[in-house]
């Protein structure tokens, strides 16, 4: 569609923050993906529609598909769109399994990593609750990987009740990629289906279905330079999966609901950009994370850089660091107060702030999974923005530890 090579490709992003090193939470839409958006929100027609206005917005939306499908390793009709990257980990984790149950009554079992987004943690804690399903977490190493003996191991305790195994593509909070085209070998020997979060694996890494031989990947728009409020499970030919949303059977009966054309545009062609730039940014963030870590630990020797050391296991926009002695969120305000946004990465649940759910898991004590910040790097991070961190991080963390320690 000619976007790549737009002559405007890199305008300045409209960003909340002089210095937004909160990428992983969502990156600002790239300015070519705006312009079609925008475009597209003055037609009219819906893509079910059978008149002239209709037929043109599922144009709009079968080309998209494609592009999406192209950039992902997939086939058009294995791209299922949904709001976001929540409601593509509900309909893959329930819908798979609801389909395997119902061809199996005996598939009950749900093998899942403890440091998954919680879209896809709390599916499967409603399963449990809900739906009888029985848990199992997945071992972890110290950088949060599960290793494909390990899964073996955990399929085998039982292997004939296995529903499926869901392990995320990238960590949302510490970075850590995990092997995934094994993982999905080791199910696939076993035929079980494999879903993975590709979320925040998507814009930095190269995600493909057919390479991966998973059953389902989460992918969404708003962190590769899209929109908020469309994704898509890429759904692999063949794989049964039960509806979560019932409604006017769009999306082959899989999602119901009015498909939004102009954000399935923008999705696209912010899908293409972020592949075909993806080697470059990836060597570009790698150096600028690198030197992050670098100029934060000079300032704070006693940091400790959570999640797998810089290289092909860690995510190259990604740095996670506990600060001992800090509260995560009092540091956070404190870097706020400095124009620099960034994540504590862990939820917060009405107004009270929780430990990393992802440290605890990956063995942290209490302390150290609340002491964390995430800072993650995109399309429009600078090296300004580094030094700008550089500049302020060890006094916000001496004012941090004050404020604890009063
Ligand atoms: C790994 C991961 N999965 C799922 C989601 C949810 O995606 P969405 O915001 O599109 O619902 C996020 C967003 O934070 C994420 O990081």
């Amino acid at each position: 569609m000619g976007y790549i090579d737009a002559g405007d490709s890199r305008r300045a992003p409209a960003s909340a923050s002089p210095v937004y090193l909160d990428h992983a939470a969502t990156t600002p839409i790239l300015p070519e993906a705006l312009d079609v958006m925008t475009e597209e929100l003055a037609q009219v027609g819906n893509p079910s529609s059978l008149h002239n206005a209709g037929r043109r917005a599922r144009r709009v939306v079968e080309e998209s598909r494609e592009q999406i499908a192209a950039a992902y390793g997939a086939r058009p009709s294995e791209v299922v769109f949904t709001s976001g990257g929540t409601e593509a980990d509900n309909l893959a984790v329930k819908g798979l399994f609801g389909a395997r149950r119902a061809a199996d009554p005996g598939r009950r079992r749900v093998l899942a990593a403890a440091t998954e987004h919680h879209a896809v943690l709390d599916s499967v804690g409603w399963l449990h609750d809900h739906e009888g399903a029985e848990v199992s977490w997945l071992a972890l190493d110290d950088f949060g990987r599960v290793g494909p003996a390990a899964l073996c191991e955990a399929i085998e305790r039982n292997a004939e009740a296995v529903a499926l195994v869901s392990v995320m593509w990238a960590n949302n909070e510490v970075g850590t990629v995990q092997p995934v085209a094994e993982l999905a070998d080791v199910a696939r020997e076993h035929r079980i289906p494999f879903h993975s979060d590709a979320v925040q694996a998507a814009g930095q890494l190269p995600v493909s279905l057919a390479d991966t031989g998973a059953a389902a990947l989460t992918i969404t728009a708003h962190k590769i330079g899209g929109p908020v409020g469309i994704g898509a499970l890429l759904l692999a030919r063949g794989t049964d999966l039960v509806p979560v949303l019932h409604g006017g059977g769009q999306e082959r009966d899989v999602r119901s609901g009015t498909l939004d054309a102009p954000a399935i545009r923008a999705f696209a062609v912010a899908a293409e950009i972020a592949t075909a730039r993806r080697n470059d940014e990836a060597k570009r963030l790698g150096a600028l994370r690198d030197d992050l870590i670098a100029q934060v630990l000079a300032a704070v020797p006693d940091a400790v850089l959570n999640g797998a050391p810089p290289g092909p296991g860690r995510l190259p926009g990604n740095a996670h660091f506990s600060f001992p002695g800090c509260e995560g969120d009092a540091l956070l305000m404190l870097l706020d107060a400095k124009g620099i946004a960034c994540s504590t990465g862990s939820a917060c649940t009405a107004g009270v702030a929780q430990p990393s759910h992802v440290l605890l898991a990956m063995g942290a004590d209490e302390a150290r999974a609340r002491g964390s910040l995430r800072f993650s790097l995109g399309h429009s991070s600078t090296q300004a923005d580094v030094d700008a961190l550089g500049a302020v991080i060890g006094e916000a963390v001496e004012r941090a530890r004050r404020a604890g320690a009063r």
